[in-house]
């Protein structure tokens, strides 16, 4: 269980995230949906600590992680996928993907990176491709396959269908169910387009002034214009 208390974080003296609660349960898919800049982002990147929050807590499995560095963080089960990918554009595709999973053995991971191919076809017939000739879409595959390299316990993304076609953010959302199914992974999915947060989870919590200000079916936001049109901006 992922379990966030009074978080408060920020960027020099400007608190983005005031006092923020949560929890996810294991095993769940959670949608995390807000407007533009109301602090989707930096609550993603002071779960995986490259901002670090200034008081309050944030619980893995029952354990205190606000104090521990990124990597540290990585290793007690956090994953993340970045809004607008960050893969490495002049490294191949088998070289990015092999960046990630560092402290699992030698045959942990080739054994991951066989299955992240073969979960993802692109891939392997792109291994040897740059990074940066991928299109948008094969790239948010890439990012999302590096990520499952370290065998997370949490995954974390930040809006993946941004920018990319509609066949693609479907692919990506069968994955995240899949990935969740099959792997029992803890999915946190930080959206703007509704349609693909419901496709992909079945429940959201709702941020607004940096707080969390309501929790609902995906089902429901997808109905609910009033609701849309107050916090999402649609
Ligand atoms: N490194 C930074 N330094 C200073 N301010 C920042 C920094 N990163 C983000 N901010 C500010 O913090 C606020 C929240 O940004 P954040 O990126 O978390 O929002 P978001 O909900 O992810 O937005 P979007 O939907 O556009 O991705 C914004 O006002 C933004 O300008
Ligand atoms: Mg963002």
């Amino acid at each position: 269980m992922l379990e966030v208390e009074n978080l408060v974080s920020g960027y020099g003296r400007t608190n983005i995230l005031h006092a923020i609660s949560l929890s996810v349960e294991t095993g769940e898919r959670m949608a995390i949906l807000g407007r533009n800049g109301v602090g989707k982002s930096t609550l993603l990147k002071s779960l995986i600590g490259t901002v670090r929050p200034k008081s309050g807590s944030v619980r893995l499995d029952g354990q205190e992680i606000s104090h521990l560095a990124a990597h540290e963080r990585a290793r007690s089960g956090i994953a993340y996928v970045p809004q607008g990918r960050d893969i490495f554009p002049t490294l191949s595709v088998l070289d990015n993907l092999r960046v990630s999973g560092f402290g699992r053995s030698v045959r942990a991971r080739a054994s991951m990176l066989d299955d992240v191919l073969t979960q993802f076809p692109i891939l392997r017939d792109k291994r040897s491709a740059q990074g940066s000739s991928l299109s948008g879409g094969q790239q948010q595959i890439l990012a999302l396959a590096r990520a499952l390299m370290s065998d997370p316990k949490v995954l974390l993304l930040d809006e993946p269908s941004e920018g990319i076609q509609p066949s693609t953010v479907d692919q990506i959302a069968t994955a995240i169910r899949e990935m969740n199914v099959q792997r029992g992974m803890t999915i946190v999915l930080v959206e703007q387009n509704l349609e693909f947060a419901a496709a992909a989870c079945d429940h959201a919590l709702i941020i607004d002034k940096g707080e969390v200000v309501l929790k609902l079916r995906t089902a429901d936001a997808l109905t609910n214009r009033e609701l849309q049109h107050q916090y999402l901006g649609v």
